[in-house]
């Protein structure tokens, strides 16, 4: 006879017990991005909400970034890196390919005892990490997961492509995820519509760019903005309601809303969309951070608890999006 496989004891519900944030040290105005796109200060802020980005230093790598948010967050979570069973890094922006960059942060942090893996999900990342380390610790495959959000997209950015130069930047957000007596975190409501595969892309591929020598540019990407722009606007309100709805809550129980900062207008026509309450904060961190893919949701999930608007126990709607195109959504007990 089959001998049965025992399972361990699942577990009622996992949740964010902290967060850490890192932002680089450079500032960079829209007056210093315009000049090769023919815009404007003017422009940029009107069309995306955007007034200045952060950029990293030119030596400064994603696992420096994903390193200095990750040390916050596990200082601010009071457990011992040891304790962590598996690192998560949603990134898209290495650049270098192997091995992954969890594997290098979890050294670096001290959590020799973790699993680790990167995962490729673009400005959805962080969301997709955080369904997933919700899954493994209510099914106790893990105690503590350290799920990151980071991107250096100013190493992939063409200063001189007119859709995307002013939009994005570098940082880094990172939780911890643990064990809950209730649900912390609920289901997550993800996603992808492939056939958008060439909506937000790299221009060539690196075999491209061996192979054709004249050719000096090296990958960099490019969005069809206004596609992306309605899907987002369409779309991604409706797998907003799915979360809620999943959750057993409604948009009145919420205490923010942190989407990914794509743009200020996306932001907008969601919150409209959505109905929200004027008691809900909505985190607007785009302004001052521009778009930082996986980094953007916890970047500005950390900021909004900085400012203080938001209680610890609150209600949070998360969502993230973006190429694949990917998208995923739960809510979340801020910590
Ligand atoms: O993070 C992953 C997910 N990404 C997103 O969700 C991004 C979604 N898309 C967007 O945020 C917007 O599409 C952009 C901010 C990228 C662009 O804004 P838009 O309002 O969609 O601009 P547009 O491409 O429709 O262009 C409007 C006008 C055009 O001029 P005309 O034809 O109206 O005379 C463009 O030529 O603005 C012009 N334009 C610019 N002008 C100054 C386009 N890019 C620029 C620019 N500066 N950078």
């Amino acid at each position: 006879m089959t001998a049965a496989l025992r399972l361990p004891e699942p577990r009622p519900g996992s949740r964010i017990l902290a967060t850490g944030a890192y932002r680089p040290a450079r500032v960079l105005t829209n007056d210093e991005v315009a000049g090769p796109i023919d815009s404007s200060d003017e422009w940029i802020r009107e069309r995306s909400g955007i007034v200045e980005r952060r950029w990293a230093a030119t030596d400064e790598t994603v696992a420096d970034m994903a390193i200095a948010a990750a040390s916050k967050a596990i200082a601010s979570s009071g457990i011992a890196p040891e304790a962590i069973s598996m690192v998560l890094v949603a990134t898209i922006t290495d650049s270098l390919q192997l091995p992954s960059v969890a594997a290098l942060v979890a050294d670096r942090l001290g959590a020799k005892n973790a699993a680790c893996t990167d995962l490729a999900a673009a400005c959805a990342g962080f969301c997709y990490g955080l369904g997933l380390a919700d899954s493994l610790v209510r099914t106790a495959s893990a105690e503590y997961v350290l799920v990151i959000g980071v991107e250096k997209l100013s190493d992939f950015v063409s200063p001189t492509d007119r859709g995307t130069a002013f939009i994005f930047g570098d940082g880094a957000g990172a939780v911890i995820v643990g064990p809950s007596d209730h649900p912390g975190i609920g289901p997550t409501i993800w996603g992808a519509d492939g056939s958008q595969h060439d909506a937000i892309k790299a221009t060539r591929t690196w075999i491209d760019f061996r192979d054709n020598p004249a050719d000096t540019a090296p990958p960099t990407i490019t969005m069809q903005g206004q596609a992306v722009f309605r899907w987002a606007i369409g779309e991604m309100t409706k797998v907003c309601h799915q979360a809620l709805e999943a959750a057993g809550i409604t948009v009145d129980d919420l205490a923010a809303f942190i989407p990914h900062q794509a743009n200020m207008r996306i932001t907008d026509a969601m919150v409209r969309a959505l109905k929200l309450p004027e008691h809900v904060v909505v985190a607007r961190d785009i302004e001052y951070t521009g778009n930082t893919s996986a980094a953007s949701v916890p970047l500005a999930m950390d900021a909004v608890l900085a400012s203080g608007k938001v209680a610890s126990g609150g209600l949070a709607l998360l969502i993230g999006f973006g190429a694949g195109l990917v998208y995923a959504a739960q809510v979340v007990e801020l910590p």
